[in-house]
């Protein structure tokens, strides 16, 4: 009578609302993303999917959220590669991305943009550097936290740069660009999806991309690996379901997912975004896991040598 009930169950799944944890404030990428999914994803499974902001500790406090559900498809987690980085920057993370969760599928890749408060007297990217050169740690540098992807980002300058800023940290990039735009942060590394809009607007500064080619929706500005040989860097996203969630229940969510990355909307405005969905073949949870492992590995050496950890 248990497995047969837990069988409808999972047959009549979805039956309720379901909350998608963002691990990060509202206005940032991972909620631009996010509330595009949820809003496509509802339409596949006939009920509501409702993004629900979960910001601080880089993430880990919303991923931790979603580890401690109970595991029944109805809570799960959109989050980028601070899934990657976290397990070494915290030494007492309180869940492992690899044995929590149950992986549903990657989600997109995203460029990142330097980019500068609108009175920071400098032109270009070059002109950028050298008067982080110069200034150390009188630049102001806005992230997400440890384990954000603008807080690898900024490792990543300060490693090429052999230099420290002053980090000031935030629960995302949203509550970020208010102070980058009073000119109260100098400097920010982000996501395209949350960043071009404000390019565009000329409300802050591009300075570089970190695309091999420079990007079509921000033409002119240059890529960071002309200045820094080597600096070149995409946050993926992935979607995910606490561990032990039913397996019907997972791939029906895949499937959802798989249907939102292929909504005509989704495809343009995400693509518009310089973000366009992962191909189909990535929107899988064992590309996913696999992806998730390599990443882990193969940031541990680079977080290592930067040396910078919570407990
Ligand atoms: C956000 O959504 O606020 C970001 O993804 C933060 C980050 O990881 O840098």
């Amino acid at each position: 009578a248990l497995l047969a009930g837990t069988a409808h169950a999972q047959a009549s799944w979805p039956s309720q609302s379901i909350t998608l944890v963002i691990p990060f404030a509202p206005g940032g990428p991972t909620d631009a993303v996010g509330r595009m999914l949820a809003e496509a994803m509802s339409r596949d499974l006939s009920v509501s999917v409702v993004a629900q902001n979960v910001g601080g500790a880089g993430g880990t406090i919303g991923v931790n959220r979603v580890a401690q559900a109970r595991p029944d498809g109805n809570t799960i987690l959109l989050h980028n590669i601070g899934m990657a980085t976290a397990p070494t920057l915290y030494r007492r993370l309180p869940y492992n991305p690899l044995t929590s969760f149950e992986m549903l599928g990657l989600v997109t890749a995203t460029p990142m943009v330097w980019l500068t408060r609108p009175d920071f007297p400098v032109a270009d990217f070059p002109a950028m550097l050298a008067r982080i050169r110069e200034s150390g740690e009188r630049i102001n540098l806005g992230n997400a936290g440890l384990g954000s992807a603008s807080q690898l980002c900024g490792t990543l300058l300060q490693a090429s740069l052999g230099t420290r800023f002053t980090t000031v940290s935030f629960a995302g990039s949203g509550p970020i660009y208010p102070e980058l735009m009073g000119n109260r942060l100098d400097i920010y590394c982000d996501q395209t999806t949350s960043a071009i809009p404000f390019i565009q607007a000329r409300q802050i500064k591009a300075m570089a991309v970190t695309t091999p080619q420079p990007l079509p929706a921000i033409p002119g500005v240059p890529t960071a690996s002309q200045s820094l040989p080597g600096f070149e860097i995409a946050i993926w996203h992935g979607l995910y379901a606490p561990a032990g969630t039913p397996k019907p229940v997972q791939d029906r969510l895949n499937a959802a997912l798989r249907f939102a990355l292929a909504d005509a909307r989704v495809v343009e405005r995400m693509t518009g975004l310089g973000s366009p969905p992962e191909p189909v073949a990535r929107q899988n949870g064992e590309v996913h896991r696999a992806h998730l492992a390599a990443e882990i590995e193969r940031w541990r050496p680079v977080l290592q040598a930067a040396g910078q950890f919570a407990d």
